[in-house]
């Protein structure tokens, strides 16, 4: 629609809109990113991407973070997420497209300010909006006119609405005239080759029409594909839609792993089996739970929202119940393998293989590998872990270990009891783990291509 029709549908303020597209299209505007982690700094890169590589486009970034050692980590030009080279960071300070700060006052330098902080879930697993909130009010100290204000985090369907907007009016800016609200959800994941943040299509809802045209505008230096829907009651339920659909699916092969085991059947050989249906099928994989900032913990979000409706999410809650109980089955695996060496859980050496919550990360948030290690060691088993990611651990909200990933040589492994594979790292040689190790429990089947010691290896 073209922009002038707005005002005669909508009564937005037109003179905004074009003041920020004109911005857009002049290579001016500059794009404060809040939160600087895991899906903060890759979009950095994907609105800088054109600039690093020599090119005229390329829009300039602010990071804006509370951390204040994640900032100055920046400044000198060093990353601290690994798919995120440091020379990267290197080149676009030397270009002048990036700058990092924790002082908010700067948010006013800002065309379009996104919103990428954390959406975890209290004790009681309800969600926990204290980082949105505190940084809608950060936000509504400097908010100024013309600006578009876009949340990314994954929340439950309203949020936009109902939390971020109140919070950002209190400035006394009305949005629709004064500023212009947006909700697009992050589908960043880790560790994958084939798609990143510039290639994966990028949902996009608008507060109104010239919010959404102006979002979707941004987008477009950032990413190949805007996918423009109604509302961010849309874009917010879409991310919970792909997010339930992985838990929920995860949680019924989880299921199928323990009833297949118990007819002696392979659950991994069913899955191949069934994969080469060429429609209707999609192959969803078996783990010792499940792990990362997003499928343990937004599907809650759903699930707690729609109690205010007074509808149960119980494919939801079945699917939490399932798979907060994998690691537990982990362990009883691990207890029978003992058992037939004739050695309790209490005082045996176990060496956890992969801390992180999934291959080649270095991310351990959720991970069940951190469940797996506590409640060994509470059984009374001495626990190491390997996981060449992750060197040492650091304290988390609910978890500290205090633990340093030892070294993965045949001496080592030869000096456990048994070998728990928790996370199927690439790298690792699982022909020389099972040849030296004494015992194999496999949550992941990493060792399916091993042909030597067979006999040592119980999948879990
Ligand atoms: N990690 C993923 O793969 C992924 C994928 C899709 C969606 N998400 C969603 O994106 C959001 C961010 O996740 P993440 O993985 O990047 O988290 P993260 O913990 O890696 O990064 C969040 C950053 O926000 C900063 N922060 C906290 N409060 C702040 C404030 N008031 N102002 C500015 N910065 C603040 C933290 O210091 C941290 O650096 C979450 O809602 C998450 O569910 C994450």
């Amino acid at each position: 629609m073209p922009p002038v029709l707005y005002l005669v549908l909508y009564g937005g303020n037109i003179v905004m809109l074009q003041d920020f597209l004109a911005r857009i299209r002049n290579q001016k505007s500059i794009v404060g990113i809040l939160g600087l982690g895991y899906v903060g700094l890759p979009l950095i890169r994907a609105f800088t991407h054109a600039a690093t590589n020599g090119g005229d486009g390329g829009l300039k970034c602010i990071g804006f973070d509370v951390d204040a050692s994640k900032v100055q980590k920046l400044l000198k030009g060093q990353s601290y997420i690994k798919h995120i080279p440091s020379s990267y960071i290197q080149q676009l300070l030397k270009q002048g497209h990036f700058d990092a700060t924790t002082d908010f006052s700067r948010l006013k330098e800002c065309d379009a300010l996104i919103i990428c902080v954390p959406t975890p879930l209290t004790k009681n697993r309800d969600p926990d909006m204290t980082y949105v909130v505190a940084t809608a009010e950060a936000i509504s100290k400097h908010l100024r006119k013309g600006q578009l204000i876009v949340l990314e985090s994954t929340t439950y369907p309203g949020t936009t609405k109902e939390v971020v907007l109140p919070t950002l009016q209190r400035s006394g800016l009305k949005v629709g005239t004064d500023f212009l609200l947006a909700y697009s959800p992050e589908r960043e994941d880790p560790g994958r080759t084939d798609f990143d943040t510039q290639t994966i299509p990028k949902v996009v809802g608008g507060y109104d029409p010239p919010s959404l045209e102006a979002a979707a505008a941004l987008y477009s230096c950032a990413v190949k594909t805007v996918v423009p829907v109604e509302s961010c009651e849309i874009a917010e339920a879409a991310k919970i839609l792909e997010n339930c659909y992985r838990c929920i699916n995860i949680a019924f092969i989880n299921e199928l792993k323990i009833i297949l085991d118990k007819m002696g059947i392979d659950v991994w050989k069913v899955i191949e089996a069934a994969k080469t249906k060429p429609f209707g099928f999609h192959a969803f994989y078996p783990g010792p739970g499940l792990g990362g900032h997003c499928i343990p913990i937004d599907p809650f979000y759903l699930s707690w929202k729609a109690k205010r409706y007074d509808v149960t999410a119980r494919f939801i809650e079945l699917a939490g119940e399932l798979n907060v109980y994998m690691p537990y089955h982990v362990i009883s695996k691990v207890a029978e393998v003992l058992n037939e060496q004739g050695k309790p859980i209490k005082n045996a050496k176990i060496l956890v293989l992969g801390l992180a919550y999934k291959k080649d990360v270095d991310d351990l948030r959720e991970s069940p590998s951190i469940i797996l290690i506590e409640q060994l060691k509470h059984r009374g088993a001495k626990v190491d872990y390997n996981d060449p990611f992750i060197p040492t651990t650091h304290k988390q909200r609910e978890h500290d270990l205090k633990m340093t990933s030892v070294a993965l040589t045949p001496t080592t492994l030869k000096k456990y009891d048994l070998v728990l594979i928790a996370t199927d790292h690439t790298q690792y040689d699982y022909d020389l783990i099972v040849k030296h190790a004494k015992a194999v429990v496999d949550t992941r089947n990493a060792t399916a291509r091993v042909k030597a010691g067979r006999q040592k290896i119980t999948k879990a």
